[in-house]
């Protein structure tokens, strides 16, 4: 695609909005409600808002490598912390995808330069479940379950942050964890079991 038919793809888009509704864009411009706040990986097959059939305003994205949420990252945390405490959203989701670049690469034994310390973070996760991975003998497999077991790390560190925590109490704010399936395009609930996972760690993280 060239970058004269995107505008060219912008502008039809625009006068398809507006022939439905001639105050499309001015209702748009009054603000933002969304009821979701949406992270992701960046992969460029994996697209928010359409997989999940949301329109404009109805969900606050945040996209990385891997779909991380790593304490020290200012960008992610922001995110978080503007979609809770102002946008005042009521369900959180992480979704991972299957075949995700990011946890390829953090499966193997390489050098990948400022990939590094981003990588390593999944790393943790392997080692935090490196039992359960192990034990997987086919390849594919193994590499799913990693994606699966990231989007439900991720969860758990949303958890970790105060502004989650407090929103969890207050309002209940609810946390889901997510796969899409590139070969099917379904979007998969991991159904995490929050409570039964929470029980044993929230001792060492409740900011309480
Ligand atoms: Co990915």
């Amino acid at each position: 695609m060239r970058i004269a038919d995107v505008f060219e793809n912008n502008r039809k888009w625009v006068t398809s909005k507006l022939e439905l509704d001639k105050d499309y864009f001015t209702d748009l411009s009054k603000g933002q409600n969304p009821e979701f706040l949406y992270i992701g990986c960046s992969d460029s097959r994996v697209t928010a808002e359409e997989l999940m059939g949301v329109k404009p305003g109805e969900a606050f994205v945040h996209r990385n490598i891997a779909n991380m949420v790593i304490s020290i990252d200012l960008n992610a945390m922001s995110v978080v912390n503007y979609a809770v405490e102002h946008l005042n959203v009521n369900h959180i989701v992480i979704c991972g995808h299957y075949y995700c670049g990011g946890v390829k690469a953090a499966m193997q034994s390489a050098d990948l330069g400022i990939l590094n310390p981003w990588l390593r973070n999944i790393r943790d996760v392997y080692r935090i479940h490196k039992d359960e991975l192990d034990a997987i003998k086919n390849e594919d497999e193994r590499y799913n379950r990693l994606v699966e077991l990231n989007v439900q790390e991720q969860c758990i560190n949303v958890l970790k942050t105060a502004v989650v925590q407090k929103a969890y109490f207050a309002r209940n704010i609810a946390i889901h964890g997510w796969v899409f399936d590139v070969h099917s395009g379904k979007l998969i609930d991991l159904k995490i079991d929050f409570p039964n996972i929470l029980k044993d760690i929230m001792k060492i993280y409740s900011l309480k």
